[in-house]
């Protein structure tokens, strides 16, 4: 009877373990240490801090970017990342494409951002709406926007990008 006794409380523990250790590994802890590796590569056009709002509470056991200005969240995976005019300089060389796969919205608009847009633009599978318009962005505007099948609004209008994308999405 001890023993039953024993290995129940044992089994307990080790399910409850489990559900700790996959929950601090949980997709929401993911896409927060992957934005945060964006974050680190982008500069201010302000002399504000960036994003003083994305960070991971070294107190906190679960990390959510779901919180974050700008950033919204459905269930506990980012859907929606508005930063509009909110005077950040930077490139996408770091920008998480891989690890948003609920990404629905992206609107970017109205900032500083330059260099190209990378063919990895392809990875967010779940778009339905991208802005990045009135930014320094050159290069050729990669095809792959044109494989982003739910997208339904696309704004790219005052940057110095070069190439039709018409083709591709037509
Ligand atoms: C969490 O990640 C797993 C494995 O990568 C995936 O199957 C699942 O759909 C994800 N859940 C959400 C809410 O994105
Ligand atoms: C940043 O601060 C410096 C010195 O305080 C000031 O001269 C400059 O105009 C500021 N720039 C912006 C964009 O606010
Ligand atoms: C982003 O936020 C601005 C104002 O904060 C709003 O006008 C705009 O519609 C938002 N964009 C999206 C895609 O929701
Ligand atoms: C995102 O896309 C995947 C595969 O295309 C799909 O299974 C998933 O349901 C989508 N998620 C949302 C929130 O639409
Ligand atoms: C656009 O393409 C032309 C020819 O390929 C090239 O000379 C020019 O530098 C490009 N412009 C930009 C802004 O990338």
């Amino acid at each position: 009877m001890k023993r039953i006794a024993l290995l129940a409380s044992l089994l307990f523990l080790v399910v409850t373990l489990h559900a700790c250790i996959s929950h601090a590994h949980s997709n929401s802890t993911a896409e927060a240490l992957a934005l945060l590796d964006w974050k680190a590569s982008l500069l201010s056009l302000t002399n504000h801090s960036v994003l003083p709002s994305w960070t991971i509470s070294s107190r906190n056991a679960e990390a959510s970017p779901c919180s974050w200005f700008g950033v919204h969240c459905k269930g506990d995976s980012v859907s929606r990342i508005n930063l509009t005019s909110y005077g950040v300089k930077g490139t996408f060389h770091a920008f998480p494409f891989s690890s948003l796969p609920n990404l629905e919205e992206l609107d970017l608009s109205i900032n500083g951002l330059f260099g190209t847009i990378p063919p990895q633009i392809n990875r967010l599978s779940n778009l339905t709406y991208l802005d990045l318009s009135y930014n320094q962005l050159s290069g050729r505007t990669p095809p792959q926007i044109g494989q982003l099948i739910h997208l339904k609004t696309l704004h790219l209008v005052q940057n110095l990008l070069n190439g039709s994308i018409l083709k591709e999405i037509g």
